[in-house]
């Protein structure tokens, strides 16, 4: 059979990546992190997309050159169209268009958060892929959704934020205690190092299958305002238990509305995906679901979690199979759903 070559482009957020796959196997996966933001403590949107048209030419280029191919030999670009921010989006979404008018191949849209739940397809050894029907969780700096999955592009949300994403309350943790920005790593390596059970955070009351997070940003923020005013040295003699506490606490959100969609469905095939997936805590309790409740789980490579364009050529592979091609008038849809 033919071998299908996809240039695959992402730039959503705050991080201009390019891949490119063969029949579904990662040959390249370029990421340029824009270190930037790091300073204002979260993304500022007119300085992603100006970062990005600086990058996207050097990323796609060492994309190409890394896979050993040229880009004669590419068969489609794919590309994000959304959701994210608009002014990111629009950079990626202009290059792939000229791209591949240029090379005369078609053109493939593809869906941010499809592509975080549809990475599990990536061809990979050693890694299996979940079967039909199966629950992804996305956890991500954006995002949080329960989606019930019942093929490639059959995809039903069926628990969602109601306020903010799970990795703002990482984030927004994380600046409350001064960590730098993204907080959720760092929070991550501490909580090993501390008890999870020193602080006891209260777990918001949100029906169903949704999740609400700023509530407990708030009381975090009361916590240290009034530990502080008590020990003004309270945040850094007990770091590590704060961040344990913290994370305990998110991750036990995060479980009990999983269980309860597994309860729901009946479906215990359970994959996550998104940047909070590479959560070490996170990781750890979903393995622990498998004895528990009889879970088979499936948690993606630590490089396809956080944002990359891997995950959209996989999404632009799938689509080029069945002939899924997007016409060169697209414009990019900063709140696309699923
Ligand atoms: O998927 P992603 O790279 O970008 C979005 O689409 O949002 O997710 C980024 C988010 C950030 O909030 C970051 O703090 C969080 O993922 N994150 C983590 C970890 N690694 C990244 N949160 C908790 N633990 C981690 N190890
Ligand atoms: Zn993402």
């Amino acid at each position: 059979s033919e071998n299908i070559y996809i240039l695959a482009i992402e730039s959503s957020c705050d991080d201009t990546a390019a891949s490119i796959l063969l029949n579904g196997k990662v040959l390249s996966n370029i990421i340029a992190s824009q270190k930037i933001h790091e300073e204002y403590g979260g993304v500022v949107p007119e300085l992603a997309s100006r970062a990005h048209q600086q990058n996207i030419v050097p990323v796609v280029h060492q994309a190409i050159e890394k896979a050993g191919i040229t880009k004669e030999m590419l068969h489609a670009v794919a590309f994000t169209r959304g959701p994210g921010l608009m002014g990111s989006l629009l950079v990626g979404t202009s290059f792939a268009k000229s791209f591949a008018y240029g090379l005369q191949v078609p053109l493939i849209e593809v869906n941010h958060m499809q592509a975080h739940i549809l990475a599990h397809f990536i061809e990979e050894e050693d890694f299996k892929k979940p079967p039909f029907p199966f629950l992804a969780m996305t956890i991500s700096g954006g995002h949080t959704q329960i989606v019930k999955v019942s093929n490639y592009f059959e995809m039903e949300v069926i628990g969602e934020t109601i306020d903010d994403a799970v990795g703002e309350a990482f984030d927004k943790s994380g600046k409350i205690l001064g960590l730098g920005y993204p907080a959720g790593p760092e929070i991550d390596r501490r909580a090993k190092l501390g008890n999870p059970k020193a602080y006891t955070f209260t777990k918001p009351k949100v029906d169903g299958l949704n999740f609400s997070f700023s509530g407990l940003k708030t009381a975090i923020l009361y916590f240290i305002q009034r530990e502080t005013k008590a020990n003004p040295n309270f945040i850094s003699e007990n770091l590590n238990d704060i961040c344990a506490s913290i994370q305990y606490t998110i991750i036990g959100i995060l479980m009990d509305k999983l269980k309860l969609a597994s309860k729901q469905t009946g479906i215990k095939h359970i994959a996550i995906g998104g940047g909070v997936s590479a959560n070490k805590g996170i990781r750890e309790a979903l393995k622990n679901g498998e004895q528990k409740f009889g879970w088979t789980t499936y948690v993606p490579k630590f490089e396809f979690t956080t944002d990359n364009a891997a995950m959209i050529g996989i999404v632009g592979y799938l689509k080029y199979l069945e002939g899924a091609f997007t016409e060169q008038d697209i414009t990019a849809s900063a709140r696309l759903k699923i």
